[in-house]
């Protein structure tokens, strides 16, 4: 994850590019950078925010209308001033930023050392450019033609843009995996890793693909692959306000992204999932969908909230399917030499689809003979290159730190591949598969209705801001609802909060239930119905306050809570996609409450790229 934007064209270039930089710092920041030709080609960088580099530039000559910055999160290289973008090539006539891997920088970089290159940073972004450059100095060729055949030969994911001190009104930029957008504006153009930076100054744009290259020098615009085959440019228009393509008048991303589910959820089984005709395909489980069939067990590897929906997963497996599961830390699972046998499929869950301690542990399973499977949001990262197969989850982009939308689209995903293997193994019956289904299309409206509940979230939110711990119980289904409303309420608000098994709260936490302890029971109509409400009584004859998350229409427990919220009934294995719902909410309103960074919480990134 980082940003990149470039301009060229009549206004002062360093003015765009921090704005565009400002927006695009969800991707990342650590560290912060800027090139200009102003004078020569001066590279500007920092570690840190946006903001400090911004002062760093104050007072300065920037007068540049060509220029390009980068917004970092570390991948290669710890966070400093030397790795921060852009770099230089080895002359200084050439600068680059980049947002990706390149896999076989370490070769190219041997190479280029045996030729007496040195290199001021460890990124893989410096090597980059400088074999650019070797490659131009080689053929003697332009330096489009140079950046051309330097993305023959690198492996990896790549968005770049290039400038150069010797033309002055020339950009490359070029993409793989790693997204880029161009803005084409009146005499001048833009280009950024999303719209964001562009649409305050034209909404016509063009997506580049994968392979492709953009050249724009003395004003014209030429696109290519790589294989040097001209392209004729396809310049859309971005039919969207600045606003919405921001944070769509929401106060911050992440209560934009909670509002998005019952779309995100649509989106997720969108082509997928059909109740009338009984279809449901995922396209990319591909042939080694037998291989899940037949597993005697499934691993789930996965981190953070993506562990959580692992979690779920677990019950849905076993329930459907009938297969052991096991759901893995995967920082753990990396360090324990774990056994994997013939018949094991892993499958790993991540958001970013960058996490290094999954990454590592796919790499470990894969090296023992596992088949792996990936469910992953973002599309090209990382994860779902080194898996076997897998399906995204098609969440569109999340901002907020705090996973939200991911999350339902995971279970979303986790829910249709045990059916699928439920039905091909035979142990669902056609009757409650065909029930899901139709349960499924139903989501997006149920998830709809909890979220009108948002005022009434917010008054309980207000009784307990002020809260320092908080618990969370839940059984069954609910159970991973309970770590995952606990783990949203610590990471943005930083109250220190537990989510337990309902059942294990008397063999520990309940020593902890006084009149200034909130328990946030999910107590929705399912199997343990029934037990939960013990459990319930037990907190309320310790005196703790009790909030209750229970289903429309309940008697019982509303009678017994302090607090209710009622959601709509689903059936049981799809109660954490709707259960959860509130819980993102309470999060979000105590931390606004409590004046947190809910879009940056401290110490935390979106995506971590480092063990
Ligand atoms: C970080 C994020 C969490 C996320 C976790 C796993 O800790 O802050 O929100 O759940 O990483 O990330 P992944 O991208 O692999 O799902």
């Amino acid at each position: 994850m980082c940003g990149i934007v470039a301009y060229v064209g009549h206004r002062q270039a360093h003015e765009v590019i921090i704005k565009g930089l400002k927006r695009l710092e969800y991707r990342g920041y650590d560290s912060t950078g800027i090139a200009l030709l102003n004078g020569g080609l001066n590279v500007y960088k920092k570690k840190g925010k946006v903001a400090e580099l911004e002062s760093f530039l104050k007072g300065q000559n920037l007068n540049s209308k060509i220029g390009m910055g980068h917004t970092r999160w570390a991948t290669h290289g710890e966070p400093n001033d030397e790795n921060a973008h852009p770099h230089y090539s080895a002359t200084k006539n050439l600068a680059i930023i980049h947002n990706g891997i390149i896999e076989n920088y370490s070769a190219l970089k041997q190479d280029l050392l045996r030729k007496g290159h040195t290199f001021l940073s460890e990124t893989d972004t410096e090597v980059f450019i400088h074999f650019i450059e070797d490659i131009k100095n080689n053929e003697n060729c332009s330096i489009e033609e140079a950046v051309r055949l330097a993305l023959t030969k690198v492996v990896g994911a790549y968005a770049i843009v290039v400038m150069s001190f010797e033309d002055p009104s020339l950009l490359i930029a070029a993409r793989k995996g790693s997204p880029l957008v161009l803005g084409v504006g009146r005499g001048e153009f833009f280009m950024a890793s999303d719209a964001t930076p562009i649409i305050e100054y034209t909404n016509e744009v063009i997506y580049l693909n994968d392979q492709e290259i953009a050249i724009i020098n003395d004003g014209t615009l030429t696109i290519k692959d790589t294989s040097n085959l001209p392209l004729t440019p396809y310049v859309q228009t971005v039919d969207l306000e600045l606003e919405a393509i921001e944070k769509g008048g929401y106060e911050h991303f992440m209560l934009k992204e909670i509002f998005e589910q019952p779309r995100s959820i649509k989106d997720c089984m969108r082509g997928r999932l059909d109740s009338v005709s009984g279809r449901l395909i995922l396209g990319g489980l591909r042939e080694y969908v037998n291989k899940l069939v037949q597993a005697d067990r499934i691993i789930i590897i996965a981190c953070g909230t993506s562990w959580h929906a692992g979690l779920v997963a677990e019950y849905f497996f076993e329930e459907f399917c009938r297969v052991p599961v096991e759901v893995e830390y995967a920082s753990e699972f990396r360090y324990r030499n774990p056994i994997i046998r013939e018949g094991d499929v892993v499958i790993a869950i991540s958001q970013s689809g960058e996490t290094a301690d999954t990454l590592a542990a796919i790499e470990l399973a894969k090296s023992k003979g596992a088949i792996i499977f990936g469910v992953c949001n973002v599309v090209g990262s990382s994860i779902p290159r080194a898996t076997h197969a897998g399906a995204y989850t098609h969440a569109g982009p999340e901002i907020g730190v705090a996973s939200t939308k991911a999350f339902t689209a995971q279970l979303t995903v986790l829910n249709m591949i045990a059916l699928i293997v439920a039905e091909k193994k035979g142990t669902i019956t056609e009757q409650k598969f065909n029930e899901i289904l139709v349960e499924m299309e139903n989501l997006p409206a149920k998830v709809e209705k909890v979220l009108a509940l948002n005022e009434q979230i917010k008054y309980i939110a207000n009784e307990f801001k002020d809260s320092t711990n908080f618990i969370y119980l839940g059984r069954g289904y609910n159970f991973p609802v309970a770590l995952e409303g606990a783990l949203k309420l610590k990471e943005i608000s930083y109250i220190h909060a537990e989510g337990y098994p309902a059942a294990e709260m008397k063999h520990g936490p309940i020593a902890l239930i006084d009149e200034d302890m909130p328990v946030a029971f999910i107590a929705t109509k399912d199997s343990s119905y029934e037990k939960v409400v013990s459990n319930i009584q037990e907190v309320k004859a310790r005196k703790g306050r009790v909030i209750s998350i229970v289903t429309e229409g309940d008697t019982q427990i509303p009678k017994m809570s302090e607090f209710v919220i009622e959601v709509p009934h689903v059936t049981e294995s799809l109660m954490p996609l709707i259960s959860v719902v509130p819980l993102q909410l309470l999060s979000y309103h105590i931390a606004v409450m409590r004046g947190c960074n809910v879009d940056q919480p401290r110490n935390l990134a979106k995506s971590v790229t480092v063990e």
